[in-house]
């Protein structure tokens, strides 16, 4: 799959040390290496990146099957590369994988104060079904749990909302 001049791809290992060096840059309270080398070998785990034109990482995801939901764990885009889909696009290529393998819907945390990355999930169709205080570390925040049920998934698999 592609998104304006990059292409969103399995992430294997080779690519681990550039997603780990992207993810200190990003977050403060980063994965470390064995963390993505751990994703790579879940179960029914979708692990993906982003290369744009030259062959360098500009995004990434990581993500799994649990039961019939797919959990977003991680994604981000470089600052570089950022508002020209690529996050949506990641987003939308694990939904189509989970739902394909028979996840009815996607569930992931973030932190409330990440407005971007609230606008995002909104815009997709996320909503929010708990909140869990303190949550994060560096800084302490808390997460704003949110869902998205998939289309087409059973009426009676629609989870409540319970915020
Ligand atoms: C959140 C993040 C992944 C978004 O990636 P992105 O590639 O820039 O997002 P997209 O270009 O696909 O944006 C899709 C939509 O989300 C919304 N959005 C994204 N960034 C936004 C911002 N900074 N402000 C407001 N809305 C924003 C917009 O509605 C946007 O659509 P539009 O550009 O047509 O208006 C990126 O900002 C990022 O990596 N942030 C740091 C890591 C992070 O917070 N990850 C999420 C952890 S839960």
């Amino acid at each position: 799959m592609t998104v304006g001049g990059a292409v969103i791809r399995a992430m294997t290992s080779k690519d681990i040390s550039a997603v780990t060096a992207m993810e200190r840059d990003i977050f403060p309270d980063p994965w470390t290496e064995d963390m993505f080398r751990e994703a790579l070998i879940l179960s029914k785990s979708v692990n993906l990146v982003v290369a744009d034109g030259d062959g360098s990482l500009c995004g990434y995801l990581c993500a799994q099957a649990v039961a019939d939901e797919i959990q977003i764990h991680n994604v981000a885009v470089a600052t570089t590369h950022r508002r020209q889909g690529i996050g949506r696009a990641l987003l939308e290529y694990a939904e189509k994988q989970g739902s394909d393998n028979g996840a009815v819907c996607a569930v992931l945390e973030v932190r409330i104060t990440n407005t971007a990355a609230l606008a995002m999930y909104g815009q997709m169709g996320y909503r929010r079904i708990g909140r869990r205080r303190a949550y994060y570390r560096k800084p302490v925040c808390d997460a704003l749990v949110l869902l998205k049920v998939f289309d087409g998934a059973p009426a009676e698999e629609t989870k409540q909302d319970v915020s």
